[in-house]
């Protein structure tokens, strides 16, 4: 893979400049942060194009990503627009030789993001995703604390859950079709938090689905995300985990994780941790902190590391694949009704 001389030479450009939460320009920064260029954004929604061009000036603005490919010189592609078009894009901007940050979730389906890391290797381009939760502060501290410094001994099972109760809105992250469903936009942290605490081969996956009662009531109506979706990890190790995310939680959990070990819990959500550690006398002693401060900026630092200096990539298409098979595998579980094997350990 050719290198570049210096982070300026690594000429940006997104795909997306959304309005919920203003991603397009989160990136351009912290692209610019890490020493990048910005150049272009393409997007299919001219309102969201006049606001790119106001956020940066002299910006490249493009309403299709096939034009942009032609006429500028981006050699870093960003795509930050719903999970459904991720994989079509990547691999559009792949196959044209750019190099391709997709936003999370990788991909819906296993085979999307076989079909994305194969079309990288063969026009010989970087792809990654864009797993910015990988550096935050509760997962840096989790495996600091349960990794390093084994503090609940032997780890036997994580549980991690997301969500309250409510009705699914409008938008886009609401329809099955699109999202993945509803295990898709914050299971995929939860899982990569995850991996990095198990660290095993999965075994096999169970997933389970409940549909049907927010449906009605959606302007989405049969393609509406699951109410609820929940997944048993098994891992070669004989460790496992259980996954839920869910819209029917009238009593919203305390923390987002409970790691179960040997020699006792660690508990964790996004700013606290809770750490019960048996004694031998039988009495337990019961620590809370708060985690440590979030790196997300590092996901953009190693990308450019890695296309100058060629520094091992953190975020490899591999290891973003591992949540999205789990995923994909909990989906077609619910469907058959019965475990399925992992092909991708
Ligand atoms: N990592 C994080 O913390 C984080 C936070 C928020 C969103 N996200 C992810 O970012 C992605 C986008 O989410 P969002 O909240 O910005 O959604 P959004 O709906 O606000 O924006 C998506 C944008 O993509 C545009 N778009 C769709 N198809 C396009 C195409 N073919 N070419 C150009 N533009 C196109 C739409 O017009 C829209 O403006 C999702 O994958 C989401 O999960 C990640």
């Amino acid at each position: 893979m050719k290198r570049y001389s210096k982070a300026s030479d690594i000429k940006v450009g997104v795909i997306g400049y959304g309005g919920a939460f203003n991603m397009g320009k989160h990136h351009l920064d912290l692209m610019l942060k890490a020493g990048m260029t910005p150049v272009a954004v393409s997007e299919i929604d001219p309102a969201r194009l006049e606001v790119a061009k106001k956020d940066i000036p002299g910006v490249q603005t493009y309403t299709s990503v096939t034009e942009m490919l032609k006429k500028s010189d981006v050699n870093l592609v960003t795509i930050i627009t719903p999970h459904n078009t991720h994989a079509k894009l990547a691999v559009q901007c792949l196959k044209a030789g750019r190099h391709v940050v997709c936003e999370k979730p990788f991909a819906i389906t296993t085979k999307e993001c076989d079909d994305m890391i194969s079309a990288a290797k063969k026009s010989g381009v970087m792809i990654s995703t864009f797993h910015n939760r990988h550096w935050d502060g509760c997962a840096i501290t989790a495996v600091k604390k349960l990794v390093k410094e084994k503090a609940i001994g032997d780890i036997v099972r994580i549980d991690i859950a997301f969500g309250g109760y409510g009705q699914p809105g409008d938008w886009w992250r609401s329809s099955k079709s699109i999202s993945g469903g509803v295990m898709y936009d914050w299971g995929v942290h939860l899982l990569e938090y995850s991996l990095q605490i198990i660290d095993s081969p999965i075994e096999e996956v169970a997933g389970y689905a409940k549909v049907g009662y927010w449906a009605p009531k959606t302007k989405w109506k049969a393609d509406t995300n699951e109410d609820e979706g929940y997944a048993v990890v098994r891992f070669t190790n004989g460790k496992w985990l259980t996954l839920r995310v869910t819209s029917l939680n009238a009593k919203p959990v305390d923390y987002w994780a409970t790691v179960t070990g040997t020699e006792g819990t660690y508990c964790f959500d996004h700013g606290r941790w809770e750490l019960t550690q048996v004694n031998s006398n039988g009495t337990s002693t019961i620590t809370k902190g708060s985690n440590a401060p979030g790196e997300g900026e590092k996901f953009y630092e190693n990308i450019a590391d890695h296309l100058t200096k060629g520094t091992q990539l953190v975020i490899t298409p591999e290891w973003a694949r591992r949540p999205i098979h789990i995923l994909d595998l909990a989906d077609q579980s619910a469907k058959k009704n019965k475990a399925l094997k992992a092909k991708y350990r």
